[in-house]
């Protein structure tokens, strides 16, 4: 029989997020359309978050649906604060809840510094920094209201912020990114503190370099893939599919001790590779 590509290669078969309602922000392409698939799989109701690709959101929803969960397509700007607001209370109101917002919505707007713009620069903040934020704050506010529900999680709720190696990484080229990515790390430590006595768990999943479109450049030919595999140990660039796998492995009560924690899924290219053949 043949291998349904949606059964997820290395996911485990068991439902991990069973009965949970998660909401997955820039759900349609790259990271985010892999993590909302993979929530699916694992027994989660999705909302599939998007601001721009409103056919490919459908089809995250039908391979979603796929799985015998729901799921809805939801086009909202997550740097602005009216329309996230109202993205949760809809989420609410169709699902009864949320237990897992994926704030994962980001982008790139490169240029060197003298060349970089302030509306470069700006974008960039309002994304990815910034548009977390407002999806914290509306899921923290459900879970709060809602609060444990034993049958369904431990946890009140888990806000997983989709980071980069780039939190710790400097980044020549990319400041406005790199300062998002940074910017991240504290929003996440700093909220996991403040929302842990509520049994809130907020934790990051930190990508290095993935095979999506954000990067096509530095893996779409075998010279630009072998400059990358460098800075790889693993020697492999990741697949969406790797960080989905994290997402759902966070989120799930397996790691119900985990709240203020980042895990790097980067074929280990946070470990100074270049120092593997001396300093
Ligand atoms: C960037 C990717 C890059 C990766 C590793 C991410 O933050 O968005 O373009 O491949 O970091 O450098």
């Amino acid at each position: 029989m043949a291998a349904n590509a949606d059964q997820g290669r290395g996911a485990a078969s068991v439902q991990l997020l069973k009965g949970q309602k998660a909401l997955v922000t820039g759900a349609n392409s790259g990271i985010g359309l892999a993590t909302a698939v993979a929530l699916g799989r694992a027994g989660a109701d999705v909302v599939v978050n998007y601001v721009a690709g409103a056919d490919e959101a459908q089809d995250v929803v039908r391979r979603i649906e796929g799985f015998g969960v729901r799921a809805y397509a939801h086009e909202a700007d997550v740097s602005d604060e009216d329309q996230v607001a109202a993205m949760v209370a809809r989420m609410v109101e169709e699902f009864g809840t949320i237990d897992i917002m994926v704030a994962n919505a980001g982008l790139q707007r490169d240029a060197a510094l003298t060349e970089m713009t302030l509306a470069q620069w700006q974008k960039v903040i309002d994304v990815n920094l910034t548009g977390q934020f407002p999806c914290a704050r509306e899921a923290a506010k459900e879970f709060v209201r809602r609060g444990v529900v034993e049958e369904v999680s431990r946890s009140a709720g888990k806000i997983i912020c989709m980071s980069s190696v780039h939190q710790i990484i400097p980044w020549a080229g990319h400041v406005n990114h790199a300062s998002s990515k940074g910017g991240v790390a504290m929003l996440m430590q700093t909220l996991a503190q403040e929302l842990a006595p509520q049994r809130i768990r907020v934790n990051a999943v930190a990508p290095g370099a993935i095979r999506t479109p954000i990067n096509r450049d530095a893996w779409s030919t075998p010279e630009a893939e072998a400059d990358l595999l460098r800075l790889i140990p693993y020697r492999r660039v990741g697949d969406p599919e790797d960080i989905a796998n994290a997402v759902v492995a966070v989120a799930s009560d397996l790691l119900d001790h985990v709240a203020g924690a980042t895990l790097y899924a980067d074929g280990g290219m946070t470990l100074s590779p270049g120092f593997a053949t001396g300093g």
